[in-house]
C-alpha cells in the first residue's frame, strides 16, 4: 500500500528517548482518562440500561478511523465496539484493505446501546463531546463513517447515504469517506455489491492520497 504522508500535527514525540517516552505516557494516561470518563457516564437515559459504554478498539495512532453508529447486543455485554456480525464483516474489509492493528480504530458516535438497538438521536447530541474528544485525540489521517448515522453526526451537510457512500467528502479535515453500514451489507446481495464497490474505491482513493499531501 501507498505510504501515506506523515502527519503536520501536535502529537508529542514518537522517539524512543526519555522525552519520547514521557509523552508517550502522558498521553495513554490522558485517554485513559476520556475512557474511564465515558464509561462512568450516565448524562443521557441510555446510561441507565446498559451494561457498559463501549469506548473503542483499535490503535491510539491509528491512520484511519472507522465511525459506526451505536452499539448492539455483543458490544454492550463485552464493552467493545463492533465485535458481533457486522463486526466481522469489517474486520474482514479491514484485512482486505490490507490495514494492520497498529493502523486502525474503531469507536461509535453512541457509547452506550440503545434498545431495540433504535438510534437515538437525543443521546447522540450529548454523547457528541465524548465523540469529538476521541477524534481530535486520535487525529486520523481520514474518517470512515459506517450507515447514515455516523455521516449525519460527522458531516450533516453531506447528502444521504446511498448518494455519498464510496465518494471522499475531502472539504473536510480530515477527510470523510461515507460507507454504507456493515450490517447492510449483510442484508441483500445488492448491497453487499454495493459495500464491495464502495471499499475498492475506498482502496483507490488512500493509495492516490498517499502521494499528496493532505
Ligand atoms: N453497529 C454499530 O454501528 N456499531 C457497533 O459497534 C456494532 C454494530
Amino acid at each position: 500500500m501507498t505510504r501515506a504522508p506523515p502527519s503536520t500535527s501536535s502529537r508529542p514525540p514518537k522517539g524512543r528517548g526519555p522525552a519520547g517516552r514521557l509523552a508517550s505516557t502522558a498521553r495513554s494516561a490522558s485517554w485513559q482518562r476520556l475512557s474511564e470518563e465515558i464509561q462512568a457516564c450516565r448524562r443521557c437515559p441510555l446510561g441507565a440500561v446498559r451494561i457498559q459504554a463501549v469506548v473503542y478498539r483499535g490503535s491510539l495512532r491509528p491512520k484511519v478511523v472507522f465511525v459506526g453508529e451505536a452499539p448492539g447486543a455483543e458490544e454492550d455485554r463485552l464493552g467493545l465496539p463492533f465485535v458481533g456480525r457486522s463486526g466481522a464483516r469489517l474486520d474482514a474489509a479491514i484485512r482486505e484493505l490490507g490495514f494492520g492493528d497498529g493502523s486502525v480504530g474503531i469507536l461509535n458516535v453512541l457509547k452506550c446501546r440503545p434498545p431495540a438497538n433504535r438510534f437515538d438521536r437525543a443521546a447522540a447530541r450529548t454523547c457528541r463531546p465524548f465523540l469529538d474528544r476521541q477524534l481530535a485525540f486520535l487525529e486520523p489521517q481520514v474518517i470512515v463513517t459506517l450507515g447514515a448515522h455516523a455521516l449525519e453526526a460527522l458531516d450533516p451537510g453531506a447528502p444521504r447515504v446511498m448518494s455519498a457512500a464510496g465518494r471522499p467528502r475531502e472539504g473536510r479535515r480530515p477527510p470523510i469517506f461515507p460507507l454504507i453500514h456493515p450490517a447492510a451489507a449483510m442484508r441483500s446481495r445488492r448491497w453487499a455489491e454495493r459495500w464491495t464497490h464502495d471499499l475498492a474505491a475506498f482502496r483507490r482513493w488512500w493509495a492516490e492520497r498517499g502521494t499528496r499531501t493532505l
